[in-house]
Order: C-alpha cells, then structure tokens, then sequence
C-alpha cells in the first residue's frame, strides 16, 4: 500500500519506518525543512533502538521518503497518518492546533477517498472534530480513523512489530477493512485487532496510560508506608504481582513516573473530565503523589546530613527519565538537581545518552562527567535517579576510592541491600530497609 505520515516526531518516525519493512511505500512528511533534508541524507533524528537499521534498510529499499511538500506525499496514498504532536497547553489539556491545521490542509488539498487516522495522544471527540474541519472543505468520501500507539520509548519498533493489541476507533466498513488488510501482518490470534467506535478507542489510550501511572503511584505509596513501618517493597512487590489479576510489571518503585506521555495523559484525562463536571478524583491524587515523589530522594539526603547540605558535592548517575533513551522530559532528575541547587549543592552528573540534553538545561550550573566515575571524586555521596544496565555491577572498589562518603541514595532500588551492606556503603533505597 501507498501510505503517508504525517508529522516525523517519534511517533510518526517508528509508525512509517515499521510499514515500510513490511513492504508498504510510505512517505513521510514534516514541515522542518532541516529535518526532512538530514533524514533524506540518512540521519535519523531520534535515538532508539533498532530503528537506525530499519531506517537505513528502507530507505535504500526504495520504500521510505521524506517531504516537505503535503499535496505530493497524499496524492497516491488511501491511509494517511497524523502523527503530530499534541503538546500540554498551560491549563493542562492537550493543545489541538497541530491536528486542527492539518485537518484543514488535507481538507483543501484531497482528491479521492482517504482515510485520515489519528496515531496521537487526542482528547475524546478529536475524530469528530477532524472529520467537521476537513468536510468543511470538501464534498470528496473520507474516513477519520482513531488507531492509538502503544509504544513505549527505547522499546518502540518492538512495541509497533509485535502489538500486544491494535486498537481501531471506527464505525466505517471500508476503513475497517483497508485497516485490516494493512495490520495483517502485525497481528495473531494472541494479538488482536480490536474494534470499536472512535469515542471509546480515544478514551482507550488516556485510560491505559492513566492506569498505568496510577499502578506505579499505588507502588511508591506502599514503598513509602514500607520505609515508615519497616516492610520490604520488593517482598510486597513480587507477593502481589504472583496474583494474576494484578500482574508483575509496572509494579516498581522508585522516585516517580516521568516522560513525555503519562505526566501529560494523566493532566489532559483530569483536564477534560473536569470540563464535563466529572471530579477524577484517584487521577488528581496521583499527580500531586507523583510531584512529592520525584524530590524524594533531596529530603532523605538532608536527613541524613542533619539539614547541612550547604557546599556538600553530590554526584548524580542517571539523567533521562527512564533507561534507553535520552529524553529527559519531565524526568525525576530534573526535580532533584533543581531541589539541590535551590540548596547551594555542588553537583556532578552522568548519563549514558542524555548529557548534550541536560547541559542544555543547566549550562555552567552543575559539572558533567564523562563516564560513571570520574564525577564521583571528593563527592559527598551519589544519587541514582536512572536504572541503566551499566550502573548495575559497578566496581564498589572503585566508587569507594573516589567517593569521599561510602554513601548511596538510590531512587530506582538497583542494589541488594546485602550487597551494599558487605561492600561497606550507607545504603538508602526505596521502600526498603536502611
Ligand atoms: C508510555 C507507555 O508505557 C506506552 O505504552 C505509551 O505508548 C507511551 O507512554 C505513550 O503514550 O506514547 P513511555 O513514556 O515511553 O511509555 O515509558 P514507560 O516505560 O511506560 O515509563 C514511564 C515512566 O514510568 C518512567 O518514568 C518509568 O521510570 C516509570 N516506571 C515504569 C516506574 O516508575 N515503575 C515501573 O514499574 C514502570
């Protein structure tokens, strides 16, 4: 099929890279000129894995092109894409102007039929006002289509070529079908297409990443009663997730949710139910959860050096917000070093991918280092605020030569608390035992 995607964030870039491997001319489209022409020349604007080989093998493949140009990329295509972005708008609902311009583009600019699916993260009832804007253009037969993604960043290309499910928001036959036909290859009987009308598959999306935020801010909050009353989160953890109903992911503590989608789904959800009179109370609860959790680690650290933390050196491992990336949207760390500084900190941090990113943000504010060591020389103690694989077996040897303090606040719960205590270090964790 002759497919088009439109908007190249990470979405729309993992969406069109995917059905080009399956055998699909795909053309994507964006209005950054610098961008479209880098990706022409083969380079690819976001890092995750696997998606630079699919990239690159599509490309040469003749199956993937960038554009800038709308009217060329849709001319041969049934299914178009809209993979904008949907930013946070200051009151917290989803800012719609992306969608509501192209929606006017396409209605000016098609010819025969298409079907215009939404990828992003919409408000219910964005289907509807897509399919209001683009016929307010044209008398030419169209479909809007919601079809949410479920990718999860560093995971995405697996996430797209194994779905756990594919979600159809549609009440059109032939929209149905074409889908079907386009998807067949990603689905199983293990992995189903589910269809329904275009309200519910919008609301699917927001629900589930809302769920999903509100089962980790369920899990910080046991950890927290744990370290007051001296349960260990990690046996409550797997005693619960053995039970089926439950389940075992998701389930880990540590010093808050961030990125750039659940702190923004669980605001928009909030958002528009508060507009319909509807009080979300559990998801209000989770965001004001979720903002104390993410300085968690600064109030243990200032207990533990008595409120004087003036001057103390303090050595970060782990920018991003989650491991395997480089995004630092929203990221817990964000909070701790703006907590630190507003304290007169030293302080010195580490990333594998996220560097270039966070000293963007904070310039000549904090050091950087270039590797997981050097940045622990005469500091205080170290934070972990990310759980990349490489901080999983460090030399304790070496940390403790250069730390000036054997002494560790780990907010993502990497080591065993047998393993530190015979390595000799302090050893501060989430919901377990000092
Ligand atoms: C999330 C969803 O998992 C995807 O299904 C969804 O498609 C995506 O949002 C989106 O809407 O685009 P993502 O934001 O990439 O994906 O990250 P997750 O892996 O879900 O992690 C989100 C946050 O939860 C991270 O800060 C992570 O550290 C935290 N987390 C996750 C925990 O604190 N504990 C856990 O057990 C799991």
């Amino acid at each position: 099929m002759n497919l088009t995607v439109i908007g190249t964030g990470y979405v729309g870039l993992v969406t069109g890279t995917c059905l080009a491997d399956m055998g699909n001319i795909v053309t994507c489209v964006d209005i950054d000129k610098d961008k479209v022409k880098a990706m022409q020349n083969g380079k690819v604007p976001i890092f995750e894995p696997n998606l630079e080989e699919l990239f690159h093998k599509n490309i040469s493949g003749d199956r993937l092109y960038f554009t800038t140009n709308l009217e060329e990329a849709i001319k041969d295509s049934t299914v178009i894409f809209l993979a904008l972005p949907t930013p946070q708008d200051e009151d917290g609902s989803a800012d719609l102007s992306y969608v509501k311009n192209v929606a006017h583009d396409l209605g000016k600019l098609i010819k025969d039929y298409k079907i215009i699916i939404n990828k992003s993260t919409v408000p219910v009832g964005t289907s509807d006002i897509v399919k209001d804007i683009v016929s307010s253009h044209t008398d030419v037969e169209f479909d809007v289509v919601s079809n949410p993604e479920f990718l999860r960043e560093g995971y995405a290309v697996k996430d797209f070529m194994e779905p756990e499910r594919i979600i159809i928001g549609s009440k059109s036959r032939k929209a149905k079908s074409i889908l079907s036909k386009l998807y067949k290859p990603f689905i199983s009987t293990k992995r189903p297409i589910i269809f329904m009308d275009e309200r519910s598959s919008e609301l699917t999306k927001y629900a589930s990443n809302c769920f999903l935020a509100t089962k980790i801010t369920f899990m910080n909050e046991i950890a927290n009663l744990c370290e007051i009353i001296g349960s260990d989160v990690d046996m409550v953890r797997i005693g619960m997730g053995t039970d089926s109903r439950i389940g075992n992911r998701f389930l880990y503590p540590g010093i808050g949710y961030g990125g750039s989608c659940f702190p923004k789904d669980v605001n928009a959800l909030v958002k528009s139910s508060d507009e319909v009179n509807y009080n979300f109370k559990i998801l209000k609860s989770v965001i004001d959860v979720n903002v104390n959790q993410k300085k968690s680690l600064v109030p243990k650290l200032s207990r533990y050096f008595k409120d004087d933390l003036k001057d103390k050196k303090v050595a970060i491992w782990g920018l991003a917000f989650k491991p395997n990336t480089d995004d630092i949207r929203e990221a817990p760390a964000i909070d701790v070093i703006n907590e630190l500084l507003l304290r007169d900190v030293e302080i010195a941090a580490y990333d594998p991918e996220a560097m270039t990113n966070i000293e963007r943000i904070y310039g000549n504010k904090i050091q950087y280092g270039k590797n997981a060591y050097d940045i622990l020389e005469d500091a205080d103690c170290l934070l972990i605020c990310t759980e990349w694989s490489e901080f999983t077996q460090p030399s304790f040897n070496r940390m403790k030569s250069l730390l000036k303090n054997p002494i560790i606040f780990d907010g993502r719960n990497m080591f065993d608390l047998e393993v530190m205590e015979n390595n000799g270090f302090y050893y501060e964790s989430v919901g377990r035992k000092t």
